[in-house]
């Protein structure tokens, strides 16, 4: 497949509107025409393991870059990953075209490697009141997704299959009502989901909706969405969401309504990519005994998935050299617990209906017991009561 006139594969994405491994692909970078091979292998299968990358945020303050937006691109660089995940604030383009076309100069040596997959965030809106009233026009046209595939009506939601991830972009700047499309989508995606080809479910958004940073407290985008979709997510067993928005990293337990719940998912902030605005680095305190891990520092998250049951998580921070695995934590598939939760419970019911059984008998058993003795007691007193009216008419001169 060849593609010429396009800057780098992530306009290739734009018009093939998928992506297959183990497939040549060629593109042409104009001008003069030099052309890039790249051979992608396809991790669709167990135990092959799987690095599926996030860089949290985003990018470079004008057509120039940050050096943190260069340090984690170049540590991501180095990995041997399959894919990366970006939850939304792209190129901080805020209108200024020019600068989308500087953010795909900057990630081309990346994104013509791997597959990104993106999702927007509030600085890809783009809407302007009486100048421009249609909101997303360059993300959708330079970041097109492939949404159509997964059933979606919109760039700004969709889903895919990834070697045994179920990986779910939400839109937190499109409506998320119960009654608005992307809810309608997202109840229909998760109606589809089978945990038997892909036991890892995992969703990203822009806006998170945990968060102890004082940066980004109490906006609609968080606040309004948790509560139309936290319910959806948690009853269809999500194993962790990823946010970005906030500079700074942050890992919650698993959590639901606000509370530890072991059968909630994973709510992990990083939004630390590496941007102009700098870090959110004032917290609120005491810390929240939901949330386990929080520092404010440029990185970006690595998800390796080993198999159906287990994952790890880490967190590297940027240094001068290398990426600095800052925070790590195994992950145990939800759906395999809520498995082992059910099998332990219908265990349990089958004990108790059989222990029940075993009282049911026994009662029988007594109550056949008595009803012996209660013939045997009639009986008895029958045959006392005949004794006695027979001595009597022996003996009448007792009387
Ligand atoms: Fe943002």
């Amino acid at each position: 497949m060849v593609v010429g006139g396009f800057n780098s594969l992530v306009f290739l994405f734009l018009i093939s509107g998928f992506f297959q491994f183990n497939v040549v692909y060629s593109y042409t970078r104009p001008p003069p025409g030099e052309t890039t091979l790249t051979k992608h292998h396809k991790p669709d299968a167990f135990p092959e393991q799987v690095h599926i990358y996030q860089v949290g945020k985003d990018r470079m303050g004008d057509l120039g870059q940050t050096k943190w937006t260069e340090s984690t691109l170049d540590h991501i660089n180095k990995s041997n990953y399959h894919m990366l995940l970006l939850p939304g604030d792209l190129a901080y383009a805020d209108f200024i075209q020019k600068r989308w076309d500087s953010f795909g100069r900057l990630v081309d040596p990346l994104a013509s490697q791997r597959p990104w997959m993106v999702t927007q965030g509030n600085h890809e809106v783009e809407k302007m009141p009486l100048v421009h009233s249609e909101p997303f026009t360059a993300y959708n046209a330079r970041w097109k997704m492939p949404y159509k595939e997964s059933g979606s009506d919109s760039n700004l939601y969709y889903s895919f299959d990834v070697a045994g991830v179920h990986i779910i972009m939400l839109g937190s700047y499109a409506d998320f009502d119960s009654k608005s499309e992307q809810y309608k989508w997202l109840e229909g995606d998760l109606k589809k989901v089978n945990r038997k080809n892909t036991p890892w479910l995992v969703v990203l958004i822009h806006a998170p909706w945990y968060n102890s940073n004082r940066a980004h407290q109490g906006e609609k985008e968080s606040v309004y969405m948790k509560a139309s979709m936290e319910d959806l997510l948690y009853h269809a067993h999500v194993d962790i969401i990823l946010a970005g928005h906030v500079h700074a990293y942050e890992r919650f337990t698993r959590v639901h309504k606000s509370k530890s719940d072991n059968c909630g998912p994973v709510h992990i902030t990083i939004g630390d990519g590496g941007n102009h605005e700098g870090l959110a680095n004032k917290y609120i305190e005491p810390k929240p005994k939901i949330s386990l891990f929080r520092e404010a520092k440029f990185g970006h998250g690595t998800l390796e998935v080993f198999n159906a049951t287990h994952a790890l998580w880490n967190w590297h921070q940027n240094d001068n050299h290398e990426a600095v695995v800052s925070d790590s934590v195994w992950l145990i598939n939800l759906s395999s617990v809520m498995d082992k939760l059910n099998s332990e419970l219908l265990l349990k019911n089958i004990n108790i209906m059989k222990e029940n059984e075993r009282l049911r008998k026994i009662a029988q058993q007594l109550n056949q017991e008595n009803q012996t003795l209660l013939i045997e007691l009639k009986r008895k007193l029958s045959n006392d009561a005949s004794n006695s009216n027979n001595n009597a008419s022996n003996n009448p001169a007792s009387t």
